[in-house]
């Protein structure tokens, strides 16, 4: 009786928490809820384990094939197995997506895409999965590797948990895999590493954690986001060896060097690494990214100089430094760029700017150094931070075959204390407003569309996320989609 009891008492507190975190993020409406302890309704109770999956678990239900349907083809009776597997693995979908998953005819299911098959095209199998912006709740179940010809698999914002299943690896054709925006957990997902086809890889906002397998970097991928999860982790030195185009890695717990490597990636356009604690000198040559449009390594903890070098970063349009120990003089060369738009270098240790600089239409030089410039830093604070001795950027061994724990020497002194903290992991990195806060932490509604690769996939598909194709169910388009043309679907946002 007395167990009872306090059992009772301990889910009641447990509910009542979970109340107060959804009064805040005000994501239910179904019902409202006061602050009071007011014991919870039945409907109430079943409203929030059915939010919080409280009630997650494998129910091992089997999928049987009613003997009386009939299939166009083998390859489609596999896919009804996946789908009705994963059906039954979803424990919500308020928008009842799925509520005509029933039959034979899969090709008629809401978000799930045939095609003719790229090795008999006489026969349509299901070359494609967009349920983006669902809202589903539920699992991957194992099941879904019996699809085999799928090119795409978007699931964006929705509130998938879970991993991934090791039967992805059956996915030979998989192109795009988009699982951004959703509560998948635990270690990266090394099954996409087995994917030969895949291009697009899109693990943004969701709770993985661990390290990231170096072998990441050395795949054929174009696009790489990985920005919002709990990643801890060093760059590893085969950065270089990335033909992405794009990686986003920003807001993870990434650490050490910026690896000299860095500037050897050969079709590089878009570069985010903000908001991790890379504590190393930017690599001298930098500017060697001839094709970089965008370059931010904002809220970390870089020291040195910003190389002479940025000057070369000729088709830069933003340009990033905020929020790091950068100390030294902003080249002219720099302010320069025929195509900067935005330079960002506010709080950092600089002792002077070039004059071209303060005529760029967009820029921030605050809390720095810089004699004669408003909302500077404390002549103490600058005094102390540059009675240092000089940075020695060549004692961070950052470069290939070296050791990856450079020795610890002249170190700045950790930051005075004015600057702001850098941004937990969740919370909206402080100043630039060009950065969309991330989606507020738990539970919280799909972020509003926003700017910029740190924020959440956005419905409008911009960049690399133009028009879905448009898979119809009479959709015979080439899939997987050209590469470099446009991508299907994960909606990275259009930024700036
Ligand atoms: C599903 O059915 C197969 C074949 O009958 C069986 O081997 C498997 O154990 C079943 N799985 C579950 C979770 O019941
Ligand atoms: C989904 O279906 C249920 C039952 O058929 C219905 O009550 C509900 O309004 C539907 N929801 C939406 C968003 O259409
Ligand atoms: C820049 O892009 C052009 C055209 O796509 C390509 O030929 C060139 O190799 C690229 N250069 C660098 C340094 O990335």
């Amino acid at each position: 009786m007395m167990k009872n009891t306090t059992t009772t008492t301990t889910t009641h507190s447990l509910l009542s928490f979970f109340i107060f975190f959804f009064s805040v993020a005000t994501i239910s409406h179904s019902f409202s809820v006061s602050f009071s302890n007011a014991p919870l309704s039945v409907n109430e109770v079943r409203f929030i384990q059915r939010r919080q999956l409280l009630e997650f678990a494998d129910r091992g239900e089997n999928v049987t094939v009613d003997p009386s349907l009939v299939f166009e083809n083998p390859r489609l009776r596999s896919a009804y197995i996946a789908l009705q597997a994963w059906k039954q693995a979803i424990l919500s979908d308020p928008n009842n997506i799925t509520l005509n998953w029933i039959g034979s005819n899969v090709c008629s299911y809401t978000g799930v895409f045939c095609s003719r098959a790229l090795d008999n095209r006489r026969i349509r199998t299901v070359a494609g999965i967009d349920l983006n912006h669902g809202d589903i709740a539920g699992y991957l179940p194992l099941e879904l590797g019996l699809l085999t010809d799928l090119a795409l698999f978007h699931v964006n914002s929705n509130r998938f948990c879970g991993t991934v299943p090791r039967t992805f690896n059956q996915l030979k054709l998989l192109f795009e895999l988009d699982l951004s925006n959703n509560r998948f957990a635990g270690k990266f997902p090394t099954v996409v590493l087995q994917l030969p086809s895949l291009k697009f890889l899109d693990l943004r906002f969701n709770e993985f954690e661990g390290t990231v397998p170096k072998e990441l970097f050395s795949k054929d991928l174009d696009a790489i986001f990985i920005n919002h999860n709990r990643f801890r982790f060093e760059l590893p030195e085969n950065l270089g060896d990335s033909p992405v185009s794009v990686i986003v890695i920003a807001n993870n717990h990434f650490h050490g060097c910026v690896p000299t490597s860095l500037v050897e990636m050969k079709n590089l356009n878009e570069i985010i690494l903000m908001n991790n604690h890379l504590n190393s000198c930017l690599p001298a040559d930098i500017g060697r990214l001839k094709n970089v449009t965008v370059f931010d390594v904002s809220f970390n903890e870089l020291v040195g100089p910003l190389p002479e070098s940025v000057g070369g970063l000729v088709e830069v349009e933003q340009l990033n430094v905020a929020h790091n120990l950068l100390s030294g003089k902003i080249p002219a060369s720099i302010c320069q760029l025929p195509k900067l738009e935005n330079f960002t270098y506010s709080y950092n240790f600089f002792t002077g700017e070039a004059p071209v600089c303060l005529r760029l239409s967009e820029f921030d030089d605050r809390r720095n150094c810089l004699p004669g410039r408003p909302a500077q830093r404390s002549s103490r604070q600058c005094s102390a931070f540059l009675s240092r001795p000089p940075v020695d950027c060549e004692s961070f061994s950052c470069g290939r075959s070296v050791s990856p724990s450079p020795p610890i020497v002249a170190l700045p002194p950790p930051p005075p204390p004015s600057p702001p903290l850098p941004p937990q992991i969740y919370s909206p990195p402080p100043s630039p407003p060009v950065y969309s806060p991330p989606p507020s932490p738990p539970y919280s509604p799909p972020p509003p569309p926003t700017v910029h690769y740190s924020s959440p996939p956005p419905p409008q598909p911009v960049h690399h996320s133009s028009p879905p194709p448009p898979p119809s169910p009479e959709y015979e388009g080439p899939l997987p989609p050209v590469i470099g043309v446009s991508y299907a679907s994960p909606p990275p946002p259009p930024f700036y």
